[in-house]
């Protein structure tokens, strides 16, 4: 056909060489994904099933993040999600119905929290909390009507590692299923699908990202039925995430080992520091003793990571607490972590029934990739500010 400049625009007969190779999976955008003729047009989810129909189930970009982080985290398939949260939302939409009983544990990260307080309750699922160091004992905490117990191990900010195989033996007995959010340990530190768990979510965000530069989620089950009921939900959810995003995330996971190496030697030496420091009343790293449930890390985990907590000695006012994290230099200020930046947020625990009395003393800590001496005398600096002479 003879084509208009205009038509040429969008229907080009230009060729470039064939046969380009690299090292990087190439960046796939779409929401338009081009059938081979009018009988195969389908709306099928499952690409691997239909091969690919709509952008929306991923294109080769996000489908090769989801097969790379089930390679890891050892599952049947993973689910990209555009964020953390998003994943936790997508597991609980998908596993849940009115009338199920839906077990948290208090540590849970504060918006899986409210999305079972203020969204799964209107939709009529029962919600209840749980201590997370409860171990076996959960079982006393299971109802008829329980479906799914979340566990997140160490929880978020007081960092209690929970007894994971445990719980999902107690959860099974009784017919429930168990989630884990399983970010602190990248999906590579704890293996939570060889401990019992059937469905697991990281948020990517964090260190596969590992440059706070994106938001992405992955939701990993060893299960042929679980995948299938995720697939649907994510599908009718329309829980797309960018090619773009899962490029960068794709390349972020080829540091994660040597980040993570860094970053655990960093923070172990800083935590040890800070555990001799007269101000601090305890550090929560999981691998110190002074960490709730310390002996199931060394147990079940192979790795820590960057991110902890510490808790300032009592009679430190909250103002004190603050102007401690006022005066880092090199720690900023800010939420997520996983990048290369250190960051410091203080919390105030007087808000939380039922967790560990820390009150408005605990600050949480992400250690980065800076130099570990200048990022303790960044902290000495501060602590130092705590004491007027
Ligand atoms: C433990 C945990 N899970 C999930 C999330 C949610 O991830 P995102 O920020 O990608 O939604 C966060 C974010 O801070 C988190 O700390």
């Amino acid at each position: 056909m003879k084509k208009h400049w205009k038509t040429k625009l969008i229907h080009s007969d230009a060729s470039v060489p064939e046969g380009f190779r690299s090292l990087d999976t190439p960046i796939y955008r779409a929401s338009t994904t081009l059938f081979r003729d009018a009988a195969s047009v389908t709306d099928a989810w499952d690409q691997y099933e239909s091969g690919y129909t709509y952008g929306l189930y991923g294109t080769p970009t996000t489908l090769t993040l989801a097969a790379r982080v089930c390679e890891l985290e050892g599952g049947y398939r993973t689910i990209i999600t555009p964020g953390g949260q998003n994943a936790i939302a997508l597991i609980n939409f998908a596993l849940l119905r009115a009338g199920d009983h839906m077990l948290l544990p208090e540590s849970v990260y504060g918006p899986n929290r409210k999305l079972g307080n203020d969204v799964l309750r209107r939709f009529g699922v029962e919600v209840s909390y749980y201590n997370p160091t409860v171990g076996p004992a959960i079982t006393d905490r299971m109802q008829p009507n329980t479906r799914l117990v979340w566990c997140e191990s160490p929880g978020s900010i007081s960092m209690e590692v929970q007894d994971v195989p445990a719980i999902a033996n107690a959860a099974h007995a009784a017919g429930a299923l168990v989630a884990m959010d399983n970010t602190w340990s990248a999906g590579v530190f704890f293996d939570a699908l060889a401990y019992g768990v059937d469905v697991t979510m990281q948020a990517l965000t964090k260190y596969v990202g590992g440059h706070s530069d994106l938001l992405l989620g992955s939701v990993t089950t060893k299960d042929k039925s679980i995948y299938q009921s995720l697939g649907a939900a994510h599908q009718l959810l329309g829980a797309a995430a960018s090619p773009d995003d899962c490029s960068l995330a794709l390349r972020g996971m080829k540091t994660l080992a040597v980040r993570l190496e860094r970053v655990e030697k960093s923070s172990l030496t800083i935590a040890r520091w800070l555990a001799a420091r007269p101000e601090v009343e305890r550090v929560l790293h999981p691998a110190l003793e002074s960490c709730p449930g310390h002996e199931l890390w060394q147990r079940d985990f192979t790795g820590s990571s960057g991110i902890f907590s510490i808790v300032l000695r009592e009679g430190f006012t909250k103002e004190q607490v603050l102007s401690f994290v006022n005066s880092l230099e090199l720690f900023k200020i800010g939420y997520s972590w996983g990048g290369v930046t250190s960051l410091a947020v203080a919390y105030d625990f007087g808000h939380y029934k039922n967790r560990a009395s820390y009150d408005h003393r605990i600050v949480r800590l992400n250690i980065g990739l800076e130099a570990v001496e200048d990022l303790i005398t960044d902290l000495e600096g501060a602590l130092h500010s705590l004491n007027p002479s």
